[in-house]
């Protein structure tokens, strides 16, 4: 059975006064998860996203947030945000010595566990804890910043890690992040991703006004 496709807007990219009308058209088009990236200055070179519009945006709807941790030793950010059950956490393997084990302690949180994979990351990873993950995101751009440009060999990466989650158990999610434009998703999808954060290089994210309008164009080209 082939996986839902889903999008995950990226809310590091809005101003922050349009949080709340994009927040009402999340809310209207019942969307899954919002993408929320944190960055700690060290382990890509920007910083981004922290503890209080993490608390504001939980206040504003309950859609769950995919917290993608840019940072070294992401285990001690955990216990900084008020994480809920249903929410998404994700890392990045390199960052920690027990990989394995924070996957297992966001699974006991109830939320959904994932490994983030860096354009030179070994998939390598994802075989070594393939029963604890519930999704999987592929950087398509070198992790830190919006609007950048996709990273040649994307669509091979992606279709090398579609193939070894199917040898393992089909249902998990494999999430692109970067310069997923509606050309692009097109491709990712038929090379096997089928859930897309939508940052900059999405007109989805233009203005609140036409997400709509952009967001079911986006989803009809994938179908
Ligand atoms: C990049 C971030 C992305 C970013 C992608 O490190 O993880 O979430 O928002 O957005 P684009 O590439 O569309 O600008
Ligand atoms: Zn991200």
């Amino acid at each position: 059975m082939a996986l839902s496709k889903f999008i995950s807007p990226s809310i590091m990219v809005p101003k922050i006064y349009e949080y709340a009308e994009y927040i009402k058209q999340f809310d209207r088009y019942d969307l899954s998860v919002i993408h929320f990236d944190v960055m700690d200055g060290h382990f890509v070179p920007n910083i981004m996203l922290g503890t209080s519009i993490f608390d504001d945006l939980k206040e504003m709807t309950n859609i769950p947030l995919d917290i993608h941790l840019m940072v070294h030793q992401p285990e001690n950010y955990i216990s900084m945000f008020n994480i809920k059950k249903d929410d998404w956490v994700s890392f990045h393997p390199e960052t920690t010595d027990h990989p394995y084990r924070l996957l297992q302690t966001i699974k006991e949180l109830g939320c959904r566990a994932g490994l983030v994979i860096s354009p030179g990351t070994p998939i390598s990873y994802l075989e070594e804890s393939i029963d604890q993950l519930d999704y999987v995101t592929l950087m398509t751009v070198n992790p830190g910043f919006a609007g950048q440009t996709l990273v040649p060999n994307t669509f091979n990466k992606i279709r090398r890690i579609r193939n070894l989650l199917d040898s393992y158990d089909s249902k998990i999610d494999l999430v692109v992040d970067g310069n997923t434009t509606p050309e692009n998703s097109i491709n990712m999808a038929k090379n096997g991703a089928n859930g897309f954060v939508v940052g900059s290089a999405s007109k989805i994210l233009k203005s609140p006004s036409t997400f709509g309008e952009f967001y079911e164009k986006y989803m009809d080209n994938l179908k």
